[in-house]
């Protein structure tokens, strides 16, 4: 993968110009997610500057990727010819699916969780803007295509950067962001019967965590990076609690090996009896200091690529890494006949604009021969979406997507659910 080098002066003067013509003009109202840093001006003016349509800027040679054109090839004192790197230079080659668009979900949301058990998506939480969390479940029923059989979660339950598993009947929470904004983080955790709709308390997690890879393996409830409690510096440690029928077996949760690297918002499988833990990110939004609502803002994330193994050995391996840098994937995949699919997300941010960027591509880890692919497009790029799969259809609902084709920042939290019939 071609990584961003640094950005050459000639680069920076040229943003610095724009930054200055467009002077004190740009209002403040932007959504959190796509601009706004607190540490520098710079980045939410540039990265909300870029019209759609010439979403262009001259970069030298060495951040060339794939998606570029030639700019007037000029010979500098480096000797590299002057390049055009478009605001979609992270989108990757991917054939076309068909999507069909389906019922809305009651409400849109942003860093959802949901589970699936057979014909149903539980959705749950979420952001519905940045000043407003819900604290209510929705169910997709895929065999009538409706959502309905709503109901409320426990009110110390948090609303977002959940980590969840599932037996199958029982869904097992650890808890996230309690409240809107940047709020802080809470330790709870709770177990969801399915079946009566009851929830129940288990033990606290030893510290709380911000989107912790969460997931059920060989009885026991593992539960590893994430956040920690200032919402930006990764964790690397890693808990288990056994667990059986909705209910811990055990008081406390129990040290096991340190993930090798921590960080929230990545996927986290069991198959075959092995568990994997793809992409992800170190570094996240923080309340802006003395703020008394918690004001989101932005600080350095770098998304990653890699993907890591436990298996009988109890050693963490490391396998091939993702096509592209992903995160914000914790409930946005599904197993189908032995591979992982993983559909949207974000990549690393613009070099120059430092533009967040959404992923547009539906990516596939074949277990067996452990390779990559691009299995297809989305209708447009998303993250933090929640899928499932039913009958030979992928289907997916909520997160944010991107500002329209050409320009890959986030924009609009959704509720709608799309599906496409996959053929692996
Ligand atoms: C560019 O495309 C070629 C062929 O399509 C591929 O082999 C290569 O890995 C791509 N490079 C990047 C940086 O995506
Ligand atoms: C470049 O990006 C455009 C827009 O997303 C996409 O349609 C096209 O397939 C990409 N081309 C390459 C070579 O990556
Ligand atoms: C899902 O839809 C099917 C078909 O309408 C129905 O038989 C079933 O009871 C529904 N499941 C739930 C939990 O509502
Ligand atoms: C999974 O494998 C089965 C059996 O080979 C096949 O019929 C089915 O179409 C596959 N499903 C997908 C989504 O590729």
């Amino acid at each position: 993968m071609v990584r961003a080098g640094t950005g050459k002066r000639r680069t920076t003067n040229f943003v610095w110009i724009c930054v200055g013509l467009l002077g004190a003009g740009l209002i403040a109202d932007l959504l959190w997610a796509s601009s706004s840093s607190s540490s520098s001006v710079y980045h939410s003016i540039a990265s909300n500057w870029l019209p759609s349509k010439s979403d262009t800027l001259i970069l030298p040679k060495t951040i060339l990727q794939n998606n570029t054109t030639k700019g007037p090839s000029k010979d500098k004192k480096d000797g590299l010819p002057e390049r055009v790197l478009t605001a979609t230079f992270a989108d990757l080659p991917a054939p076309e699916l068909k999507w069909e668009k389906m019922a809305s979900a009651p409400v849109p949301r942003l860093d959802g969780a949901a589970i699936q058990i057979n014909n149903l998506l539980y959705v749950f939480a979420g952001y519905g803007t940045i000043d407003y969390v819900h604290s209510h479940v929705d169910i997709y029923n895929f065999t009538d295509n409706t959502w309905g059989g709503r109901f409320d979660m426990p009110k110390e339950m948090a609303h977002s950067h959940l980590g969840m598993a599932t037996d199958g009947r029982y869904i097992y929470i650890v808890n996230g962001q309690y409240g809107p904004q940047c709020r802080g983080p809470t330790a709870h955790t709770f177990v969801l019967d399915t079946e009566t709709k009851q929830w129940q308390k288990m033990p606290p997690l030893p510290v709380p965590r911000y989107a912790p890879a969460t997931q059920l393996w060989r009885g026991r409830l593992h539960v590893m990076g994430g956040s920690k409690e200032n919402r930006h510096t990764p964790a690397l440690d890693h808990w288990s609690l056994a667990v059986k029928d909705g209910k811990a077996l055990e008081k406390e949760w129990k040290t096991e090996i340190d993930i090798p690297r921590g960080g929230p918002h990545r996927a986290c499988v069991v198959v075959d009896d092995r568990l994997y833990v793809i992409g992800g990110q170190e570094g996240d939004f923080m309340a802006k200091p003395g703020s008394p609502i918690f004001k989101c803002s932005r600080r350095n994330e770098v998304v990653y690529d890699d993907v890591y193994m436990l298996d009988d050995d109890m050693k963490w391996k490391v396998l091939p890494p993702m096509p592209k840098p992903d995160s914000h994937i914790e409930f946005a995949w599904v197993v189908i006949n032995n591979s992982i699919v993983i559909v949207g997300g974000t990549t690393d941010k613009h070099p120059v604009t430092k533009k967040m960027t959404l992923v547009g591509e539906v990516l596939q880890f074949q277990l067996d021969t452990r390779k990559w692919s691009v299995v297809g497009k989305l209708p447009f790029r998303v993250k933090t979406t929640l899928v499932g799969f039913w009958n030979g259809w992928l289907y997916f609902t909520s997160g944010q997507r991107d500002k329209g084709p050409d320009d890959p920042a986030p924009r609009k939290v959704i509720g709608e659910m799309w599906r496409t019939k996959l053929s692996l």
